[in-house]
């Protein structure tokens, strides 16, 4: 590889060579995702343990880009409980976000490409694998299955419409035997569920007229507009101050339990996921690192990255200098190492690190980690 290559620079012949490369692969999954007439059969599944709402099995998302590929989710598997919250963590570009919009088959295509995996979503009398699902067959997942909320509900929602109008129409869409007074009462419903306590008035206003945490509230009630089995939380309380974040966190978890739906929680915030979820998956440069139970996590991090997160989290009472912080940056999301990802950031090496990147280590039946300082205990076994 030349110096320029390795710096990141690719000459304008490479760059096309790669775009056309890319072409070739991204066109076939394309017309794999756009065709017609498919049958429920191509991606119908079975889910392995019918308590979970998704489990979601090495998942491997990939961005063809003209740099090359970027493995964004590389090899990932969790499940998310009935009734409960799993919290996603990790550094910036981690993979979260393309983990979550794999589910929900929201990737910026084409260069955003669900390669291989499984993510199986349970219907209650049958699963369907996401993975494999058409445009079409998606479509009529999302809202009424799975919905997701994102970071900024501004950008969200529509400008142009006002909010009764735009919550009005994801109820007309799935409940086609409504009608329209029934779908306005739905609507309002809702509204108040979310605690908008002047619905009548919302309902007539434009996004523009409504306060950061109002544009989130209405979020969660085109959310949860059609009691979706999955709803998706990515950074939802991180462009609000901390009493409207308390507020909207609140009326997640209540209306969650409200539908025993599931939820999965996308966050930089520890303070959060300790409040709100039942288990933690950590992800480092597309692969997950460490899962648990949130007590698990919390009380017994393993992980050099879990434990640098932890450290780098104020505690009331507790008087530092200085926050830490984890040294080093993530690697090139294009040339990925074949050891441990963390290595060159970690300050707990031992011998071993130098290998492969590591396999996970069962540290109970719900905790994993994949780090090398753990393999003399499964060696042990
Ligand atoms: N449309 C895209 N084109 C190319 N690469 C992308 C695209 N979207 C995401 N990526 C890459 O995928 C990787 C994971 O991105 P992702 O958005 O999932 O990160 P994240 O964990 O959600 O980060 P953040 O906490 O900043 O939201 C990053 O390396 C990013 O550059
Ligand atoms: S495997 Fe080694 S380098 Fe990687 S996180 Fe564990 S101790 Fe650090
Ligand atoms: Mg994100």
């Amino acid at each position: 590889m030349s110096n320029k290559e390795e710096k990141g620079y690719l000459s304008a012949k490479e760059s096309r060579r790669i775009s056309k490369e890319n072409k070739k692969v991204t066109s076939v999954l394309e017309k794999k995702y756009r065709r017609k007439n498919e049958s429920e059969e191509e991606y119908l599944t079975f889910m392995e343990d019918t308590n979970n709402a998704v489990e979601v099995r090495d998942l491997h998302t990939y961005f063809f880009t003209d740099m090359g590929i970027v493995k964004s989710v590389d090899g990932v598997s969790f499940d998310v409980p009935i009734g409960k919250t799993v919290g996603i963590v990790g550094e910036s570009g981690c993979g979260k976000s393309v983990t979550s919009l794999s589910i929900m088959q929201l990737l910026q295509r084409p260069q955003g490409q669900i390669v291989s995996g499984e993510i199986r979503l349970n219907l209650g009398d049958k699963a369907y694998d996401i993975a494999r699902i058409n445009a079409a067959g998606a479509q009529k997942l999302r809202g009424k299955y799975m919905s997701m909320i994102f970071q900024e509900p501004m950008t969200s929602l529509n400008p142009v419409f006002r909010i009764g109008k735009q919550v009005d129409e994801v109820i007309a869409l799935h409940n086609s035997e409504m009608t329209k007074e029934d779908v306005k009462k739905r609507t309002i419903e809702l509204l108040e569920l979310v605690g908008i306590a002047n619905s009548e008035g919302v309902y007539k206003m434009f996004p523009h007229e409504l306060s950061g945490g109002m544009r989130q509230r209405i979020m969660i009630a085109i959310a949860l507009a059609c009691s979706p089995k999955l709803i998706i939380a990515d950074e939802p309380t991180t462009a609000l101050d901390v009493t409207i974040q308390a507020q909207i966190l609140d009326i997640l978890r209540t209306l969650k339990d409200k539908i025993n739906s599931s939820i999965m929680l996308i966050t930089h915030d520890l303070g959060v996921i300790a409040e709100m979820a039942d288990y933690v998956v950590v992800m480092y440069s597309g692969r997950i690192v460490e899962q648990g139970t949130a007590e698990e996590i919390f009380a017994s991090p393993a992980h050099p990255y879990t434990i640098g997160l932890m450290e780098s989290k104020p505690v009331v009472g507790k008087r530092v200098d200085k926050l830490y912080s984890i040294p080093g940056k993530v690697p090139n999301p294009v040339n990925m190492p074949n050891y441990c990802y963390f290595k060159d950031r970690c300050e707990m090496c031992v011998e071993k690190c130098d290998g492969d990147y590591p396999e996970f280590i069962s540290l109970s039946p719900t905790h994993k980690v994949r780090c090398y300082r753990f393999y003399d205990q499964k060696e042990g076994k």
